[in-house]
């Protein structure tokens, strides 16, 4: 059951320090500084990784591609409905990974079946243990998130995001110094409490709820907590969300910018990506639009938007989780405000077993 939660969403977002806490168990020492997925100890270091996915795991397949490219592997993340039908070029050192949440997702394994008759090496980070894309592929990684029920991804993608960390860690031979990176997946479970507990979210609804349309920026591995935003925004509430990297802002999307359209941004740490996010958050509330910086006030960002949703601080990697928790909790309560049928949207499943 709903365990006393109005919804099956929100009690998977309260699961969250579970679900992270168990993705994580027994795959690192923090004191050797060591990260081992033991089922894919026998993968030698691949030349190059493609990813396939669909919705929500498409975006977390772009933060573990931008987490691949920066360690210094080629990686992209393809649309599963495109990969098969328009197959990019791989060698055989190539690894392609299906992040699917249930394993049954046509798309996805249409475009694994693919990349096997390639001859290339297929591995599964999915949730669902012995589900097809399990079976079918040469391993399978599971993140351990436990079972989903509300239609809209929300546990399983933070677990996914994990899981992409503990892959890139276990593939790529030589990496540096790892303790800080396991220190604060370690630290996850609190600090996803501690927006739990403290989010601002609700007031966020209360003062912009009866919006135009609501838009979502970001850089870099914050890109995927963009589009993963705005998706479950438009989903679960039925409002127009759209999801973009900030710097196409100026290239299109700006001509939508109102008052009556809030723009979540969502800025960690301090560095470059950050500074140019800055610049995109003045852009758009020279339109007028309310900005609402997701951060964790490590740059200027809570000091110039309209409004914070404020994150714990933490590693480059793992900020994109807590930040996404804060956007989980505002299209929650949007759709709740709303009284949208938040476990059952309109004209969607859980699972999409047709191509
Ligand atoms: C959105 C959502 C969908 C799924 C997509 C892939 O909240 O849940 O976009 O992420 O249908 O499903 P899986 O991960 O099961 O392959």
């Amino acid at each position: 059951g709903k365990s006393g939660y109005d919804h099956y969403m929100l009690k998977e977002i309260h699961e969250q320090p579970t679900a992270l806490r168990q993705c994580f168990s027994g795959r690192a020492d923090a004191l050797d500084g060591t990260i081992t997925l033991e089922e894919v100890g026998e993968i030698p270091q691949p030349d190059a990784v493609q990813f396939v996915a669909c919705g929500t795991s498409y975006h977390a397949a772009l933060y573990g591609a931008a987490t691949l490219r920066e360690m210094g592997i080629p990686a992209e993340a393809y649309l599963a409905s495109e990969y098969a039908l328009s197959p990019p070029p791989l060698s055989l050192g190539t690894l392609v990974v299906g992040i699917t949440q249930s394993g049954e997702t046509a798309d996805t394994l249409a475009a694994l079946r693919d990349a096997k008759s390639r001859g290339v090496t297929t591995l599964a980070l999915t949730n669902t243990v012995n589900s097809t894309a399990a079976r079918e592929c040469d391993h399978a990684v599971y993140i351990r998130a436990g079972p989903e029920i509300g239609v809209a991804a929300t546990k399983t993608f933070s677990s996914q995001l994990v899981g992409c960390n503990l892959l890139a860690e276990e593939l790529v031979e030589g990496q540096l110094d790892l303790r800080p990176l396991i220190e604060s997946l370690r630290n996850l479970p609190d600090d996803v409490q501690s927006i739990l507990d403290s989010s601002a979210a609700e007031a966020i609804v209360e003062e912009y709820g009866d919006s135009d349309a609501y838009f979502f920026i970001g850089r870099g591995k914050n890109v995927a907590v963009a589009l993963e935003g705005a998706l479950k925004c438009k989903e679960i509430s039925y409002e127009h969300a759209e999801g973009f990297p900030a710097g196409e802002l100026k290239h299109g999307p700006l001509a939508l910018v109102t008052p009556d359209t809030p723009v979540f941004a969502v800025v960690t740490g301090d560095d470059k990506r950050a500074q140019k996010t800055l610049g995109n958050i003045k852009e758009v509330q020279a339109r007028g639009a309310p900005v609402i910086a997701v951060t964790d006030g490590e740059s200027d960002a809570a000091e110039i938007a309209d409004e914070t949703l404020e994150i714990p601080e933490t590693t480059e990697r793992a900020a994109p989780v807590l930040a996404n928790v804060q956007l989980q909790l505002f299209s929650y309560h949007l759709a709740d405000a709303l009284g949208r049928p938040i476990d059952k949207p309109r004209n969607l499943a859980k699972s999409v077993t047709v191509e």
